[in-house]
């Protein structure tokens, strides 16, 4: 995988970014998802690479771009594994609230795990507290190893946890425990990411979220030397049909970070579309915009904040209009 590829994948995170932010607020979710992926697709065809989506919008019967199988980029270059979230955070950017991203991941080919699209139960932390966790032990006793590993009491270890009657349970577990909790709206990949990084407060993250996400938060945990573990839960037969049409032999195995993403090498690109904890949104002034994007790679654990400014009117395709 060539080390230029980063640079290139920060160009697809952003072209998402800036034309789905665009729709920020205005009540429309599917809209900012259609702009973010189309700007992400068009952005590809320039990519030197071989690519396959193994993570992207749906089968290719109900996506009509990004789809699993599709191929990406030029033709030339590394042969790669692609986990696309061209909008992660649709209902974020529909209400103008925190963390929406655009979400890239790539590792060498056949290294990502096919996740189909449903539930995961997933708990993440970043380095400090990797080889610690376990996703089949107690949310107290998670939480008592985080502080451990951190060098905290329970009281100050602060769990992220998607808003959801289903988490409920986990909810009443963290209080008891004594621990703080962050319960946010949306946007599970922002919140795994978070974990590796101390400024954005919080230390783990536990529940359900989408199984996808939990690929693309793998991708960059295993660049910040973070953790997650997941655990499909397919809610029927048909699901569970479909993790082994996608190679998953064994569905109720926990998957740790080896079975997310194989190989040395990965890179992972996300650029801010909304303001969040980590990255600054998209803002726009007149015919200039700007972005902040993190990326980063596996290899060489370096990692980086690129802030990009956009001349619209030299790019006006850039950003698409609602
Ligand atoms: P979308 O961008 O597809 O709307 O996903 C947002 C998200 O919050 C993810 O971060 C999370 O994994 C998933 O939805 C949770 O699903 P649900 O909203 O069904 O609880």
């Amino acid at each position: 995988m060539e080390r230029s590829l980063s640079m290139e994948l920060v160009r697809v995170t952003e072209a998402a970014a800036l034309s789905s932010a665009r729709w920020m607020g205005r009540g429309k979710k599917e809209e900012a998802d259609d702009a973010a992926t189309s700007a992400m697709r068009d952005v590809f065809d320039t990519i030197p690479m071989k690519g396959t989506v193994v993570i992207g919008e749906g089968e290719m019967d109900e996506a009509p771009m990004l789809y699993i199988g599709e191929k990406l980029g030029n033709g030339y270059g590394a042969r790669v594994d692609v986990a696309v979230d061209p909008l992660e955070g649709t209902n974020i950017v529909a209400q103008g609230t925190w963390n929406a991203l655009a979400v890239i991941a790539i590792a060498d080919h056949k290294q990502l795990l096919h996740a189909p699209d449903m539930y995961m139960n997933k708990i993440a932390v970043g380095p400090e507290a990797v080889g610690k966790v376990d996703i089949n032990a107690s949310i107290a006793e998670n939480l008592q190893a985080v502080a451990e590993a951190k060098k905290k009491d329970v009281e100050d270890v602060v769990a992220v946890v998607l808003n959801r009657e289903r988490h409920q349970g986990i909810i009443e577990e963290i209080r008891e425990a004594g621990a703080r909790i962050k319960l946010i709206p949306d946007g599970d990949v922002a919140a795994a990411i978070n974990t590796a990084f101390d400024h954005t407060g919080v230390d783990i993250l536990f529940g359900i979220g989408g199984a996808p996400e939990g690929v693309l938060a793998a991708v960059g945990l295993k660049c910040l030397g973070g953790e997650i573990q997941g655990k499909l839960l397919p809610a029927n037969d048909e699901e569970r049909l479909r993790c082994e049409q996608m190679g998953i032999e064994d569905v109720d195995k926990v998957l740790y970070m080896e079975d997310f993403c194989g190989g040395d090498d990965a890179i992972f690109a996300a650029t801010g579309v909304t303001d969040g904890e980590l990255l600054k949104g998209v803002q726009f002034k007149g015919q200039k915009a700007t972005t902040q994007t993190l990326v980063m790679r596996a290899k060489s654990g370096t990692v980086r904040f690129i802030d990009g400014d956009h001349s619209l009117k030299k790019k006006p395709n850039l950003v698409m209009k609602p």
